[in-house]
């Protein structure tokens, strides 16, 4: 990184123009000031607030019961540890079934400091996104796996396996995309269908879980430093086991790889 881009603070620019150039960006999420701080210092491009905090933070087993409150509230510890990165932050469960939750929801999360919100779904965002992205409010569309409907889809599994749904992610990723979506980001899904997507998209496509071709690559936290005491996923990566530099060696070792294409390896992809 060069002492430029180390000092500038990043914006959507910034994610389009590494999607142009072919440069990789690293993601990760973060709840508190110091994990946003250590974020910073490793050089991390996109802080996301998720609502895996229901999860990591909150000790649920899903991340359904987290609301707007909690959301704002992580929002607001992060953004004192942040200096350069993007923060991003999750609309939680429920906090956008209708245009006037979508405004109000993502108006405190940007009030708190977020620079995007996400929000989990397809084509049936495209209104939504619109209303956002024309009020300012940048918007990361969500989908293959989509933890939030976790009870519709039966389980945390592999999305868009079979080429009808794998065509349907493409062709709905492509209304988010008109629709006004600042940034894919795409969970679970095989190699093939991330590097489809992030090659007919002109947005820049995060991938978790989607292979090693996406534009950016996202962890949890807890994943990236081995703390989550539950079932890990395929795609995760401990860079703590074995990291002589401790917290900090390891999320700039994470983003080392991310941006020298070294993570996601096969081990960690879905085919
Ligand atoms: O909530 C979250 O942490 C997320 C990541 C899994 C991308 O959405």
């Amino acid at each position: 990184m060069s002492t430029q881009s180390a000092k500038q603070k990043v914006t959507i620019k910034t994610l389009h123009k590494f999607k142009k150039d072919g440069e990789k960006f690293a993601c990760l999420t973060a709840y508190d000031y110091c994990s946003a701080y250590a974020a910073n210092q490793a050089g991390v491009e996109v802080i996301l607030v998720g609502d895996s905090l229901g999860m990591v933070i909150q000790g649920h087993d899903s991340s359904l019961p987290v609301t707007i409150g909690d959301t704002a509230y992580h929002v607001r510890c992060v953004r004192r540890g942040n200096e350069r990165a993007m923060i991003m932050a999750d609309l939680p469960f429920m906090s956008y079934y209708s245009e006037s939750s979508s405004l109000e929801n993502a108006a405190i999360l940007m009030r708190e400091g977020a620079q995007m919100v996400k929000l989990e779904g397809g084509a049936w965002l495209a209104e939504t996104t619109h209303l956002l992205a024309e009020r300012g409010i940048p918007v990361c569309a969500h989908m293959g796996l989509t933890p939030q409907s976790v009870n519709h889809l039966g389980g945390y599994s592999v999305q868009g396996r079979d080429p009808r749904r794998s065509k349907e992610i493409i062709d709905e990723a492509k209304i988010l995309q008109s629709a006004g979506a600042s940034v894919l980001l795409i969970e679970c899904v095989p190699v093939n269908l991330g590097q489809e997507l992030t090659e007919s998209l002109d947005i820049p496509v995060i991938g978790i879980g989607a292979g090693p071709k996406t534009d950016g690559q996202i962890l949890v936290w807890h994943d990236l430093l081995g703390l989550y005491p539950g079932k890990t996923a395929k795609f995760v990566k401990n860079y703590l086991k074995g990291n002589r530099d401790g917290v900090q060696g390891a999320i700039a070792k994470y983003v080392k790889e991310v941006k020298n294409g070294r993570f996601p390896a096969k081990q960690h992809c879905y085919f």
